[in-house]
């Protein structure tokens, strides 16, 4: 039986033909370390999964790139066959060496074998939905033309294998010239309380009501780090990771969160981010973290 839950606090919003939960779980720090091999603790991390979903989350983030292939099957291995409501949203557009090493993955044959092995390994016979992954940098948004590897995606979603399809780490042009492509529901970009590129990006498709969906939202894998985080967390008796959620759920309401975690007691605490009403006071207080 489903346990009640505070995340509803939370609010929803809509992708595509789901509605989803603000605060969701991304399940990349699942993989071994450098996102690479097993996990140390197979178990632990099968807990996290089971945990999210009883705790009432409905939107987890995922790749078959992060293991590789080691993140979806423990989605599997927890959940499967999946409640009705749980969106799994998975991201194509690279993968990985034998060393670990990550690599641009675009051509029609990389990301149509990407969307037949997410399809294996996660037991599905469609993706909620699919988000193309911009390599032409690896590791930040890099100006050039997505159309060619969007098309491909386009296609495969025509051919019934992808419901719904977003972008991640793209710039304001690529979103563009990618809804002129297809639709698109969601946007995965670097942002959180310290960085803060997308602000215009974030509004911009809060108008036309796409979800921004924020990773690194606790900072990545050297979690935020700020006097003025502490403080506030400190005056609100809540953890600085509460408050850096509390801040993006408070930021816009197109943004979904997907905060990643190992460890059921984080994964606890950041989903109780969603009891915590940040005032107007820290609201403002903490805006002031990125510039400082
Ligand atoms: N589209 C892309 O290119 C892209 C890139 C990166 C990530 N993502 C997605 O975004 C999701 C979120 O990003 P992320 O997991 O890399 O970074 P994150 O959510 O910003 O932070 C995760 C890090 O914070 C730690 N952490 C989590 N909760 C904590 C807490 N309550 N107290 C202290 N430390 C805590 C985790 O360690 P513990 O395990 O010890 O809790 C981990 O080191 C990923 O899971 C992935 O699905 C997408």
């Amino acid at each position: 039986m489903r346990r009640l839950s505070s995340i509803e606090h939370a609010g929803t919003f809509t992708v595509g033909d789901r509605t989803v939960k603000r605060l969701g779980y991304g399940a990349m720090q699942l993989a071994g370390p450098g996102v690479f091999g097993p996990p140390k603790d197979r178990a632990a991390a099968l807990a996290v999964l089971r945990e999210a979903v009883a705790s009432g989350v409905n939107h987890i983030d995922t790749s078959d790139f992060y293991g590789p292939q080691i993140t979806n099957q423990l989605i599997r291995e927890a959940l499967h066959p999946y409640p009705e409501d749980l969106a799994i949203v998975t991201k194509i557009g690279a993968r990985r060496g034998d060393d670990g090493s990550w690599i641009p993955a675009p051509s029609p044959e990389e990301l149509t074998r990407a969307v037949h092995d997410n399809l294996r390994n996660l037991r599905l016979d469609v993706l909620d939905v699919v988000n193309l992954r911009s390599t032409l940098a690896i590791h930040e948004p890099a100006e050039g033309s997505i159309e060619q590897p969007l098309t491909v995606l386009a296609d495969l979603q025509r051919q019934g294998l992808v419901r719904h399809i977003g972008l991640s780490n793209v710039t304001r042009a690529q979103i563009a010239e990618g809804r002129r492509i297809c639709e698109v529901v969601c946007v995965q970009n670097h942002y959180n309380l310290a960085h803060r590129a997308d602000d215009a990006v974030i509004d911009a498709l809060a108008r036309d009501g796409i979800a921004y969906v924020p990773y690194f939202p606790l900072g990545g894998f050297s979690p935020l780090q700020s006097s003025t985080l502490s403080d506030v967390a400190r005056r609100l008796g809540a953890t600085a990771m509460q408050v850096a959620l509390a801040w993006l759920l408070r930021r816009a309401r197109n943004v979904l969160l997907i905060p990643g975690t190992s460890s059921v007691v984080h994964l606890r605490e950041n989903l109780a981010a969603a009891d915590l009403d940040l005032p107007d006071g820290a609201f403002e207080e903490l805006d002031g973290v990125a510039s400082s």
